[in-house]
């Protein structure tokens, strides 16, 4: 007998510590949370880090790809350790990486740098973390309408990837009829090339808890979530220890900040497949409207924010909207951008919104061999030839070009590279993340995929005539950004290099 009132939104925690998915296990957590043990199997087999035995995950993200992730597959394979390919750990500039079972990070080299350091910058990762949080009690002092005032004219845009504007986002939540509101940061952080908010949450977690607790008094709310990638395990530790640590501090007044660790699916960082994940279900994304600003978590009103925009807020406060907005090149405020690939010193670097590759390349230490192409905000923003180098990494100037800022998970490839097998590399990894529920990204995905590999056995241009069809269905269907985009590598690929997708050798390079 299930008990009458099922609590759905226990299913992951309690499958967190389910010993396997056998029937017994699945069992137990039906008769624990009250949902049909069918409903939990289902659930479950969603997310990739629920179930299986002990396994080495081994990256599979463009940048651990670009240096030799399928090498060094082969070789723990040969070994006979148990491993599993998996779509990306965030690791891009300590490629090529892996978890072990445990989900700790095994890499040769150590984490990128994190430059410049300067207290001149909004969130300055080499700066000092702690718990005296200036931007709070500016916020508590002047009140919501100040708030809201200083970052309407900070012009701070979301950079979670859309660049919406944090202040229209949080007014339209304040505006709400319902008194019980939410704010949820989201830390899902799955974008291969991209690995910001993992510096953030490892060097500045009170930073950021701070920013969502002047979320959180500006729109009302008492309760916050940090919804944080599964495969961050030593990420999940920083945040666990600057929550103790903010523990009687006026950080938590009247506010309960809960970390929601994910299971394993790139999708749940699309802001309505998360809450879907938090209340327990599969990571699917929600029709829109109506928008988490309406309906959001249970329903109610929520405030969606990355790390990164919540990391901006309190140096806002403190040191004014148009400071911000000055130190921005073409667009408002500085930015963290990942850089990796080839070049010589792979990284995070807060530099001003709008820089180029080139500036972005020399902070990182310069290219390594001939650059050729590069992709300017993780796998969704496809590439651009390296002749757009002068072009600005800001979310104007890479819309223009039918790009996105995105993350701003740049990767640079130089010209040792073969396109047709980037294309197919971020191929396999949308193919892998679709939810599945449009069928013109699942069977899009796979398509495109399968195109590629039929072009790389034969050489024959034939094999890519539908693509552009299969595009065109993928942004006319689909409900999601990930079907909007999952074609642009191949697409951009084929626009900018049309004479590298002609005919080649037979299951050779071009
Ligand atoms: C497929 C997909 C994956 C996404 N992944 C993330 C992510 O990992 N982190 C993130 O902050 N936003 C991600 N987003 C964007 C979120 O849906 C949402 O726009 C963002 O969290 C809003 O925060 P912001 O306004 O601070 O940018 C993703 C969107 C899509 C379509
Ligand atoms: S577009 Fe793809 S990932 Fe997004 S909801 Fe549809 S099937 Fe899922």
């Amino acid at each position: 007998m299930l008990p009458k009132k099922a609590n759905r939104e226990r299913v992951l925690p309690v499958l967190d510590h389910a010993p396997s998915l056998s029937l017994e296990a699945v069992r137990a957590v039906s008769q624990e949370t009250g949902v049909p043990a069918a409903d939990v199997y289902g659930t479950a087999s969603f997310y990739t880090l629920i179930g299986g035995e002990p396994r080495t995950r081994v990256c599979q993200g463009l940048s651990c790809q670009l240096a030799g992730a399928d090498a060094l597959l082969a070789r723990l394979r040969a070994a006979g350790e148990p491993v599993e390919a998996v779509s990306c750990v965030g690791q891009c500039d300590r490629a090529p990486a892996r978890l072990d079972p445990a989900l700790e990070v095994v890499a040769e080299r150590a984490r990128g740098a994190v430059l410049p350091a300067s207290p001149e910058l909004a969130m300055n990762l080499a700066g000092a973390d702690g718990t005296d949080y200036p931007g709070l009690a500016w916020a508590r002092a002047r009140g919501a309408e100040a708030v809201l005032e200083a970052l309407e004219a900070s012009g701070l845009q979301g950079r979670g990837g859309a660049g919406f504007s944090t202040a229209t986002k949080w007014r339209m939540v304040r505006g709400q009829a319902e008194a019980e509101r939410y704010v949820v940061c989201n830390a899902d952080e799955a974008e291969p090339g991209t690995f910001k908010d993992r510096e953030l949450i490892l060097r500045r977690p009170h930073l950021l808890l701070e920013g969502i607790a002047i979320a959180a008094h500006t729109v009302e709310a008492r309760s916050a979530y940090v919804y944080i990638r599964g495969e961050y395990t030593a990420e999940y530790r920083s945040l666990e220890r600057a929550l103790e640590a903010a523990r009687g501090t006026p950080l938590l007044e009247g506010l309960t900040i809960e970390l929601v660790r994910g299971h394993g699916a790139y999708i749940c960082g699309e802001e309505t497949a998360m809450l879907e994940s938090m209340e327990g279900k599969r990571g699917m994304p929600r029709l829109k409207p109506p928008y988490p600003t309406e309906q959001g978590f249970r329903g109610k009103p929520t405030v969606i924010n990355n790390v990164e925009t919540l990391a901006c807020v309190p140096a806002i406060l403190v040191r004014g909207g148009a400071w911000f907005r000055a130190l921005g090149k073409t667009e408002p405020g500085t930015k963290l951008y990942c850089v990796s690939g080839h070049v010589a010193r792979p990284g995070v670097y807060e530099l001003p919104l709008g820089v180029n590759l080139d500036e972005l390349v020399e902070a990182a230490g310069g290219y390594v061999g001939t650059p050729r192409f590069f992709s300017p905000g993780g796998a969704s923003s496809g590439f651009l030839p390296i002749t757009q180098r002068a072009l600005p990494l800001d979310f104007g100037s890479l819309g223009k070009q039918g790009s996105f800022l995105g993350s701003a998970g740049v990767v640079v490839l130089n010209d040792t590279v073969d396109l047709a097998q980037a294309a197919r590399w971020q191929a396999v990894f949308f193919e892998d993340e679709s939810c599945g529920q449009c069928a013109p990204c699942r069977i899009g995905t796979r398509l495109l995929r399968r195109s590629l590999d039929r072009y790389l056995e034969s050489g024959d241009p034939a094999a890519l005539e539908h693509v552009d069809d299969v595009a065109w269905e993928m942004d006319e269907g689909s409900i999601c950004g990930l079907g909007y985009t999952a074609f642009l590598p191949l697409t951009s690929l084929r626009k900018h290099f049309p004479e590298s997708f002609g005919a080649r050798a037979q299951g050779g390079r071009a």
